[in-house]
């Protein structure tokens, strides 16, 4: 079986991002499509897994002033338990510290904590909800250049 992940870029890739996106946020978790659009999504970086051509995990960071925020991780529900969430975010983190970045961090659903515990993110400070769903800040350990 052939992994691919990739930076997209390409009108085809991006389409493949938001039909992953779509399927898990909208339809399977229920986000208001207004809120799974944002304002950022020009601006990001995306990240595309391909499993066999087939499009089957994403993911987005976005950096502010040397901060770079991990987020929209969605794996298609067929694929999830192979690697490839952690895959997809091991690509953002990369991405991450090529761009420079001084801190990485992100808003976990809370079920996905241990998940990003893993990947050598700390949960820090309160739950809060967004979109409906309870979440955590966490920040990655490991420092960043
Ligand atoms: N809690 C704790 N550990 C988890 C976990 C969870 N919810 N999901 C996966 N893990 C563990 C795996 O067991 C694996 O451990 P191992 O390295 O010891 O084998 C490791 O984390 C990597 O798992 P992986 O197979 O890469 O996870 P995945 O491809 O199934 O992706 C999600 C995980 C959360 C991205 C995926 O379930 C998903 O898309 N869920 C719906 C969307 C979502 O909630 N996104 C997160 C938004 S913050």
């Amino acid at each position: 079986m052939k992994t691919e992940i990739i930076r997209a870029r390409t009108a085809v890739d991006m389409a493949a991002v938001r039909q992953i996106r779509s399927q898990v946020f909208i339809l399977e978790q229920q986000v208001p499509p207004e809120l799974e659009w944002d304002e950022l999504e020009e601006r990001a970086v995306h990240v595309l897994c391909r499993r066999d051509g087939a499009p089957a995990a994403a993911g987005r960071l976005v950096v502010t002033d040397g901060r770079a925020k991990i987020g929209r991780v969605a794996v298609l529900k067929r694929y999830r338990g192979q690697g490839l969430g952690a895959a997809v975010c091991r690509k953002l983190i990369e991405i991450a510290h090529d761009e420079g970045a001084r801190e990485i961090y992100l808003n976990a659903q809370l079920h996905a904590r241990g998940f990003y515990e893993k990947l050598g993110f700390t949960a820090r400070g309160e739950i809060f909800e967004e979109a409906g769903i309870d979440h955590v800040r966490m920040v990655y350990d490991e420092p960043c250049g």
